[in-house]
């Protein structure tokens, strides 16, 4: 790895002209741990970085990155209880005082525990200080949860003190304000930027929440039901990766044309009205001859596609969205590991008992479950008065073939701020705008122009940092809308193969306007596509 440290330095300064080492950058930096302080914080470790240098993962976790610049590298420790604490890190990078001042904090997703380095690695790149940190724990297991103070850190807390204590670094840093904090996440990521612009809007000038997983409780409920409703792998009940595939197929077969072109995207999928008997096994035909469904599986997926309801007729969730399944969907949610998610909030949060079973799950369960306030994590509070108030802005997008976080919910949540604040949608525009993304799966990837220079992208996909310019990103859109007053009227999307080649573009609309086909043309091609 390519720390140096002030004896490596000088002696690098001997073959290259002094002017390309920052030298009071790095003295300052290096010597932050003796010199910064904060309250229950502790720097662990200060380190001038080169642009190009491999960041390993951190312990359990697979986020590896390449710096895209020179930048100090500070490693911190805060105390949030007598039991929990939050490591983090802050990147800074040599050019910021250029590049507008900005501070960018990035979510954590699923259960936290690792340190967003390629979002970190991406916005250090764009000139921001990035700070990223793992939430209260060590590594994605949920384990730790049991304790309610690092489950508190989860929710929400770890971002509180991480933001306080990045801003105060970087102030003292480069010992110039900073002008403008961001927050960017996905999933629990996402879900964090709502319960920010809900609760604690005066934290950040602007919040991408991509995918959010808010309703959280809810969530945790559906994902046990369907532990149950797709069974285990081989059980009478369950769909193969290829039979999900071929589901996704018979759906593209009966929808696809619904928004006037043939091009393997939904644009709206909620008008896809499917009927998987389609693919019901006449007599004597078997998946393995006819590729056909059983009765049995041809339910199971009439009931994931369904909206679920508990005790009385409460809704608890919506159906999965039609069409995303098959590969992420899978591998996350419906294939060998369905259920691992509720069960380990089941056994570390809800009961702290690693013997617990899913089997035992019932809807007077999924009561007490959605009943519990789990410290604000349902984060549904649909009042953003304080965030309109302070003139904050937040953008909410959400893929279109999201199979984990179904996109119902955030049409769900725009609807209900617009309810609950009395404003139609042009007077939220000023402050909150949601866009749905056709051909996105959860966060990342998906086969439509899906790359929207969001949160967790950069790190699935980092040949796109090479191969989409920046401004073009929903980011530097954000950052646009906040510093220049310009509003993203839509968001531009790449359709990008797996090494970051753009195959085609379009622009996707805000809600309640619709990404309309013109009605001929290459639908790759984003002018043959209007807002209506
Ligand atoms: C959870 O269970 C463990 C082991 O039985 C125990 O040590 C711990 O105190 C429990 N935690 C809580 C919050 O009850
Ligand atoms: C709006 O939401 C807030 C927070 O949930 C609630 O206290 C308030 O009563 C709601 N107002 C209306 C008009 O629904
Ligand atoms: C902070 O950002 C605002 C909005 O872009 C800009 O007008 C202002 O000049 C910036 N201030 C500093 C000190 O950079």
């Amino acid at each position: 790895m390519k720390v140096l440290s002030i004896a490596a330095l000088s002696a690098f300064s001997l073959l290259t002209p002094v002017s390309a080492v920052p030298s009071q950058f790095v003295t300052t930096c290096t010597n932050l741990a003796a010199s910064f302080e904060n309250e229950n914080t502790e720097v662990l470790s200060s380190t001038y970085v080169l642009e190009g240098t491999f960041i390993p993962s951190t312990e359990m976790c697979t986020a590896t990155a390449t710096t895209r610049a020179n930048l100090c590298r500070v490693k911190l420790k805060v105390t949030t209880s007598s039991t929990s604490r939050v490591i983090m890190e802050v990147w800074m990078p040599t050019n910021w005082k250029n590049k507008g001042k900005r501070v960018i904090m990035s979510g954590y997703g699923a259960w936290g525990g690792c340190i967003p380095f390629g979002e970190m690695a991406w916005a250090s790149g764009l000139g921001f200080a990035a700070i990223g940190q793992d939430s209260g724990h060590t590594g994605p297991s949920a384990s730790e949860l049991s304790d309610p103070e690092i489950f508190k850190d989860w929710v929400y807390r770890s971002v509180l003190v991480s933001a306080q204590a990045g801003k105060a670094l970087t102030n003292y840093f480069y010992n110039t304000p900073l002008n403008k904090s961001y927050y960017i996440g996905c999933s629990t990521g996402g879900r964090v930027g709502l319960k920010l612009a809900q609760d604690h809007p005066e934290q950040f000038d602007g919040i991408i929440a991509a995918a959010p997983a808010n309703y959280w409780p809810n969530i945790e409920v559906s994902e046990a039901l369907y532990a149950h409703i797709v069974g285990a792998p081989g059980s009478p009940t369950f769909l193969n990766q290829a039979q999900w595939a071929a589901v996704e197929a018979a759906i593209l077969a009966q929808c696809d044309g619904i928004d006037g072109v043939i091009d393997t995207v939904l644009e709206n999928p909620a008008r896809c009205d499917f009927r998987p008997e389609t693919m019901l096994c006449g007599a004597g035909q078997t998946w393995e001859l006819d590729g056909c469904l059983t009765v049995t599986q041809i339910e199971t997926v009439k009931k994931i596609h369904a909206p679920l309801y508990g005790n009385n007729g409460r809704f608890i969730y919506h159906g999965v969205v039609l069409g995303g399944i098959s590969s992420q969907g899978y591998a996350l949610k419906y294939g060998p590991t369905v259920g691992s998610g509720p069960r380990d909030f089941l056994r570390y949060v809800v009961y702290n008992d690693t013997s617990y079973d899913l089997s035992s799950f019932n809807l007077d369960t999924a009561d007490l479950i959605m009943d519990n306030d789990w410290f604000g994590a349902h984060s549904k509070s649909p009042d953003l008065s304080g965030l309109q108030a302070l003139g904050k802005k937040l953008l909410v997008y959400h893929g279109l073939s999201d199979a984990i976080v179904p996109p119902a919910a955030s049409y769900q949540y725009y609807d209900s701020v617009s309810l609950n604040m009395s404003l139609t949608a042009s007077e939220l525009d000023p402050f909150f705008r949601f866009f749905p993304v056709s051909g996105l799966s959860h966060c990342y990837g998906g086969n439509g122009a899906s790359y929207v220079g969001g949160a967790s992208q950069a790190t699935y996909l980092p040949e796109a940092l090479d191969s989409v310019p920046a401004e073009n990103s929903a980011l530097m859109a954000l950052v646009k809308w906040v510093e220049d007053g310009e509003a993203p009227e839509t968001l531009r999307g790449y359709k990008l193969d797996s090494t970051g080649e753009t195959l085609g573009q379009k622009d996707h609309c805000r809600y309640p306007l619709r990404t309309t086909y013109k009605g001929s043309g290459d639908p790759n091609n984003r002018g043959n596509w209007e807002c209506t």
